[in-house]
């Protein structure tokens, strides 16, 4: 595979599940303890060494973003924008960085995660594969929220992936950090919205395990999304303890 890897943040959508919060504001603009939730997802490429950085948002305050984050110098990366327009899936928003991508394989990063180390090993991972995505897994208590994968036997491969099951099958949450190749945009193009009238990412993902090339890692330290009134207050803790107390960077 190519070793120059691309970086996609999804900032989209309309942030819903935190109004009155996100009436006049873009949810990735929200503070997160000392800095706007999207510096997050940022600084988790940059670490990662990832500089070329397309940036997808969305609804009234997109102008913000380029307010805030100019050309990404002062976050040590290249940034460029993409604008989708309505809220019609994480995979709608991904097909918008094609051309951005031009054949390269990227990671992709929903806006609204936050991790405690890197995602170093998994890029590493990632690129020893001669195809293929990677997804980055972690146990939770609440997988009825995410994406839920189950394992085969061997516990080497993903078997299926469930989008916010009723019964989740498994504690092993998708989280929204992906690694694809350059077929991820022929796979959305053959997905069709779900019943929430969603192009959904856990569709995509499934064709890759269809084809046999999808792979995991599993990330370790603290993961959460922000994008509940419960998950940002404890993505604001989190992050406090963190800068108060940093950990050792791992993989
Ligand atoms: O956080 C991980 C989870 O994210 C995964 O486990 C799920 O499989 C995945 O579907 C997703 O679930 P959510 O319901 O939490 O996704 P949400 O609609 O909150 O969107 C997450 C981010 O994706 C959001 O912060 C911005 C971006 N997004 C979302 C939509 C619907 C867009 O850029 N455009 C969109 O149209």
């Amino acid at each position: 595979m190519k070793p120059h890897l691309k970086g996609i943040i999804l900032a989209g959508g309309l942030g819903t599940r935190l109004l009155p919060l996100t009436k006049i504001t873009n949810k990735h603009l929200l503070p997160v303890y000392d800095r706007p939730m999207i510096y997050h997802p940022i600084e988790m490429l940059v670490r990662a060494g990832i500089e070329e950085v397309l940036l997808v948002t969305g609804g009234h305050n997109a102008g913000d973003f380029l307010r805030l984050l100019e050309n990404g110098e002062e976050l040590n990366c290249s940034l460029r924008y993409a604008y989708q327009r309505g809220e019609g899936g994480i995979a709608a928003a991904l097909a918008l960085a094609k051309d951005f991508a031009a054949g390269s394989p990227i990671c992709v990063v929903l806006g609204d995660n936050l991790i405690e180390r890197d995602i170093i090993a998994a890029k590493d991972a990632f690129l020893s594969q001669s195809r293929g995505a990677r997804l980055l897994l972690k146990e939770v208590p609440d997988p009825e929220r995410f994406g839920v994968a189950v394992l085969d036997a061997s516990g080497a491969k993903i078997a299926r992936i469930e989008e916010k099951p009723i019964r989740p099958p498994s504690n092993l949450a998708v989280t929204g950090i992906y690694f694809y190749d350059e077929t991820v945009f022929d796979k959305i193009a053959r997905c069709r919205p779900s019943a929430r009238q969603e192009l959904e990412i856990t569709d995509v993902n499934n064709l890759y395990i269809a084809e046999g090339t999808l792979e995991f890692s599993r990330l370790e330290g603290w993961w959460t999304d922000a994008g509940t009134f419960e998950s940002l207050l404890r993505s604001q803790n989190l992050i406090a303890q963190r800068v108060q107390r940093p950990s050792r960077a791992s993989g």
